[in-house]
């Protein structure tokens, strides 16, 4: 990239030389937006929409009863096998069901009982939903919860620790844990990791067979694009799933759940981490939006989202200084969107949305904007840095309209 400031020419040249630029076409994105919301959620796949018509017309409306037979009850393993490709998993050690929340609950009680330790450590700015679910689950498991400042937390494993519960990359500053290194000192020091990994599947590389992962959960509705309220994925590594038993055992994870025996027997392998019966149209449009991943290597993805946020970054600095970057510059400690802390970021966040740039605002004082390289041209870094300079410029986020705080963006 030259020295000297970007102009909007430059920013065009890089989307023409973008190898991803076509992919951009399997998504629907409406005119005159630029989408910066995709790691909260991704918009709507073209092949979604078709094939969401195709199950409720086709399947649903002609085969009613007889769809279940027709590839509706192995959506959970088949739609996992498909995620398992995204993050370095084998097919069988990746399930779809129930929320994140809901497979940390059923991990952490599992998994407790693995380990001698009698501590189940997480981080003070962990995701809510993750620090809520560690504090019922650990209560039920005997478990002391123990929370510390992410500074800490590598020095606070020890014999004492039963479990680990991390999110990878983290859902405010995009800050990014070493995932093999921390896995292998937990695991040194007698305790298994959870890994969260809501905001890492489908943006960042994962490998987690080869770095050790052994426990992780992660949604589908971020980057994966699988639509609100997604059903979540959860991988257990090989050699962990038989000696794990879910607390909750519903007929779905038996052995034999058409054998409608009294007890309760747990499937093989990781079948026996479902529950309840799969949301079908969930699971469709899940396992359709996958395929917008299809011929498209993750490493490729990630190598644009590094030069997308170098672009905005750039831009950023130069004008807009007054919103100051928390997101690490070394792209191995980040996920795959930027951060920016101001004093006003919820009115200027506001102010952006209603210039067509969607980003979000996390309490109490961040602005994010998810980078997602499926669908997001250069152009669009370009547009949005310009707006949110315009905005300083004018100061015109100090409306009463975009401070009023009763939006969920
Ligand atoms: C890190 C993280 N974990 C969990 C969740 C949400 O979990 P659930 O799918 O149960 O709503 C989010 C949602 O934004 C998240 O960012």
């Amino acid at each position: 990239m030259p020295d000297r400031s970007m102009i909007l020419s430059d920013v065009l040249e890089l989307d023409l030389g973008d190898p991803l630029r076509a992919i951009r076409q399997r998504f629907l994105l409406p005119e005159g937006i630029a989408y910066f919301d995709g790691h909260s959620l991704g918009p709507l796949p073209r092949l979604t929409q078709a094939k969401l018509g195709e199950v409720v017309n086709d399947q649903w409306g002609r085969q009613l009863i007889g769809g279940w037979n027709a590839g509706w009850i192995d959506a959970p393993q088949r739609v996992g096998a498909k995620i398992a490709g995204l993050i370095g998993a084998k097919p069988h050690e990746v399930i779809i069901a129930d929320s994140t929340s809901v497979n940390l609950f059923k991990l952490i009680v599992a998994a407790s009982r693995l380990s001698q330790g009698s501590a189940l450590l997480t981080e003070t700015d962990n995701f809510h939903t993750d620090r809520y679910i560690a504090s019922g689950a650990a209560e039920l498991a005997g478990l002391d919860l123990r929370i510390e400042s992410r500074e800490k937390i590598e020095d606070s494993l020890d014999s004492t620790t039963n479990l680990l519960l991390l999110t990878h990359v983290h859902y405010g500053t995009s800050e990014r844990y070493a995932m093999a290194a921390v896995t292998k000192q937990a695991r040194g020091a007698g305790a298994l990791t959870i890994w969260d990994l809501c905001h890492s599947a489908g943006a960042v590389p994962l490998q987690l067979n080869r770095d050790g992962v052994e426990l992780a959960v992660g949604c589908g509705y971020k980057y994966l694009n699988g639509g609100p309220g997604a059903p979540s994925f959860l991988y257990v590594a090989e050699h962990l799933q038989d000696r794990l038993l879910s607390p909750l055992r519903g007929w779905m994870g038996h052995a034999a759940p058409f054998d409608f025996s009294a007890d309760y027997v747990p499937a093989p392998g990781i079948d026996r981490f479902l529950a309840g019966t799969p949301p079908i149209l969930s699971f469709a449009a899940l396992e359709a939006a996958i395929e917008a991943f299809d011929d498209v290597p993750m490493q490729s993805v990630w190598e644009k989202s590094i030069a997308l946020f170098e672009l905005f970054d750039r831009l950023m600095s130069e004008r807009c200084p007054e919103l100051i970057c928390v997101t690490p510059r070394d792209a191995s400690r980040r996920g795959s969107h930027i951060a920016f802390r101001h004093p006003n970021a919820f009115a200027i966040c506001q102010a952006l949305i209603a210039e067509g740039v969607i980003g979000d605002f996390r309490a109490p004082d961040i602005i994010r904007f998810g980078l997602t390289p499926l669908y997001l041209r250069f152009e669009d870094v370009w547009s949005a840095v310009e707006s949110c300079a315009a905005i300083m410029d004018s100061r015109s986020w100090d409306q009463p309209q975009f401070n009023a705080r009763q939006k969920v963006t």
